[in-house]
């Protein structure tokens, strides 16, 4: 079930809470317990409640965060992991869930504190931006499991930080703290644990003041970098500008401002 009510803090959901105030949507991984490891039911609860995001259209923005104070999220459930087979692998559940919220047409803020392990970690690669408070932890450990990385790592990684970091992460699978997450580019802030959800939310604000149509093409083509040659992401480049050179947004922006300033004199 879904509750898209702006302002509502959705409890009909047993492992996600979701709260959408002015256009802004909060999802909290809420199993705190289990370290707010990735189940079966939570990546269908996550599902339902991108569905109603992206149908509804009144989410413009979305900071994902974990419930309590330990953990983002510790994992995909490896209690659930170790029954799995090779069939199963192939369904890709979470990085079928992982790549829809990268693409999400709005931007996502990963507000992390506490654990960022493994899912957690592949999941807080797929939002746009991370925040992360001083204590927060990240790794991709799977190896140490017998498995790898495979819900997008061992891709999104090395295009984050590098081959040769990413290749320190995911073969030894140490824990790095969150002042060597943002020195090698794994988040974009750190902040004091207990503001990491205040600084999330902050962020998705200061983006949200922006022109909407602007921000969407922006990401649209920033993700299509990684995948597209040169050639055609300079051709969507080119084309998105011609569609925002005609909205109206962009001539009431840019009016504001000339007016603004011939005001000053
Ligand atoms: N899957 C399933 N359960 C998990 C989990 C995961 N990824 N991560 C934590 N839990 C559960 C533990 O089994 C424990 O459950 P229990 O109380 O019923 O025994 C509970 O969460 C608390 O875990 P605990 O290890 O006691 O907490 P901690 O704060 O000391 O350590 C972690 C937290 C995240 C460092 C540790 O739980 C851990 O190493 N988890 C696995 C990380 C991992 O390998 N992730 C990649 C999975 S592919």
């Amino acid at each position: 079930m879904r509750e898209g009510a702006p302002g509502a803090v959705s409890t009909g959901y047993q492992t996600i809470l979701v709260d959408v105030e002015d256009r802004l949507g909060v999802v909290t991984f809420n199993r705190p317990d289990k370290r707010n490891a990735i189940d079966q039911t939570m990546v269908n609860e996550l599902h339902d409640v991108l569905d109603g995001f992206v149908m509804d259209g009144d989410v413009e923005a979305c900071v994902f965060t974990g419930a309590g104070d330990k953990a983002f999220i510790g994992g995909a459930d490896i209690a659930q992991l170790r029954e799995r087979d090779a069939f199963d692998a192939l369904k890709t559940i979470n990085a079928t869930l992982f790549s829809r919220i990268e693409a999400l047409p709005f931007p996502t803020i990963a507000a992390i504190r506490g654990y960022c392990l493994g899912g957690g970690c592949e999941l807080a690669m797929c939002c746009d931006l991370r925040v992360a408070g001083e204590g927060a932890k990240f790794g991709q450990p799977e190896v140490a499991l017998g498995i790898i990385p495979a819900a997008g790592g061992t891709q999104r990684l090395p295009r984050l930080v590098g081959l040769g970091r990413a290749k320190d992460l995911v073969l030894t699978g140490r824990t790095i703290d969150a002042a060597e997450a943002e020195r090698i580019g794994l988040v974009n802030r750190v902040v004091p644990d207990d503001e990491v959800l205040d600084a999330g939310k902050a962020l998705a604000r200061a983006i949200l003041s922006h022109g909407a149509l602007a921000v969407r093409l922006a990401k649209l083509n920033l993700n299509n970098s990684a995948r597209a040659g040169q050639d055609s992401g300079l051709l969507l480049e080119q084309v998105s500008q011609a569609v925002l050179f005609d909205s109206e947004e962009k001539r009431r922006r840019m009016t504001e401002f000339l007016e603004k300033r011939a005001k000053r004199g």
